[in-house]
């Protein structure tokens, strides 16, 4: 991987939520990560943490009355203040992005064949017939070894598998440097989702191509991904390589979802859960925002909010990180 500079780089980015007569609401915080050429990294958290926000801000989809602080750049070049040319060529030919749902992203009364030949036709200038000829060999690379035939069907003639693949080839399509994967695969029944990952994760290789990979699955993410973010209440609590995370991970919250993994424990034995539940930025204080749900808590980290700070091989944002070195998987009781 050779490469003078991280393709994106988001740096101290932060949402706020402006509604009428009321306070601006905080929904995403000091989010700082950047993304090398080829490379995929993992937005792990809960429901609400933001990941969906901040990978949204790098394609400027964010709600109408959403306030973005911080730089965000492509190549180096600043994506807010894109001109709309610009834009236009980059949402189209420099990113590509995958939803979760892909009935809700397909027009319904437009064939397949309208919907994988119009990025090409109206962006890169192709005829129908020549749009058609590039898309085939790639969709028999994943696997859909009918595509005259399934190009003519519209979506609900398609399985959901089948149509997040079409999504998926619509995103390869005019080869895009960096594709986002807001949760791609939590749609579909589990035998699919691997399928479908699977073809994602081998065509993303294949191409060199880098990926922002939306989960709350941290198991899934290490799987595929070189690198984990963790979010946490619209914040970043730690990043590691994904190799390290089992044995490297030094945030209390990161030990936690590594431990609420289902099918670790003995047959019959409780599965360790984290209590309380997932905070949302604006619901946080000054202290740590997970120092309420922290087993390893104590005055410091209700009051002061810990800094991202980089360590050996990632970062993390815990005053006790140094201290407890990495001893997370005391029971609850002992660590109190
Ligand atoms: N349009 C919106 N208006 C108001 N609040 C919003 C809006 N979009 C997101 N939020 C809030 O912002 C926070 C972060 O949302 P986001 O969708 O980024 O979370 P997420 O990590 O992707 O969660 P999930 O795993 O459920 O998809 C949540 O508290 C959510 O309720
Ligand atoms: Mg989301």
């Amino acid at each position: 991987m050779t490469t003078t500079g991280p393709l994106l780089r988001v740096e101290h980015l932060g949402i706020d939520l402006h509604q009428r007569r009321q306070e601006p609401r905080t929904l995403v915080r000091d989010v700082t990560f950047d993304l090398a050429p080829g490379e995929a990294l993992g937005l792990v958290g809960e429901s609400g943490s933001g990941k969906s926000l901040t990978s949204r801000a790098v394609i400027r989809l964010l709600p109408r009355n959403a306030h973005t602080r911080g730089t965000f750049a492509f190549e180096g070049e600043d994506i807010q203040t894109m001109g709309r040319e610009r834009l236009i060529r980059y949402l189209s030919r420099d990113v590509a992005m995958i939803f979760q749902n892909p009935r809700a992203h397909i027009n319904p009364v437009h064939t397949l064949g309208d919907f994988l030949t119009e990025p090409l036709t109206c962006h890169l200038g192709l005829t129908h017939a020549q749009a058609e000829e590039r898309l085939l060999p790639l969709l028999a690379d994943i696997g859909i070894t009918d595509g005259p035939r399934r190009l003519s069907q519209y979506p609900h003639q398609l399985s959901g598998g089948l149509l997040q693949r079409m999504m998926i080839a619509s995103a390869l399509v005019a080869e895009p440097r960096l594709l986002l994967a807001d949760e791609p695969t939590t749609a579909l029944d589990v035998t699919t989702q691997q399928d479908v990952m699977a073809i994602l994760d081998e065509q993303r290789r294949d191409r060199n191509l880098a990926m922002l990979f939306v989960t709350h699955d941290l198991e899934l993410a290490t799987a595929v991904c070189d690198r984990i973010t963790v979010m946490y209440a619209g914040t970043i609590v730690e990043q590691r390589p994904a190799t390290d995370l089992h044995t490297g991970r030094r945030h209390p919250y990161t030990a936690g979802l590594l431990a609420a993994r289902p099918g670790l424990g003995e047959p019959g034995t409780r599965l360790p859960v984290i209590p309380g539940r997932p905070a949302a930025a604006h619901e946080t204080g000054e202290g740590c925002p997970f120092a309420p749900r922290c087993a390893f808590a104590e005055d410091r980290c209700r009051t002061e909010r810990p800094e991202l700070r980089p360590d050996t091989d990632g970062a993390v944002a815990c005053h006790r990180a140094d201290e407890l070195d990495g001893d997370l998987d005391r029971p609850k009781e002992a660590a109190l």
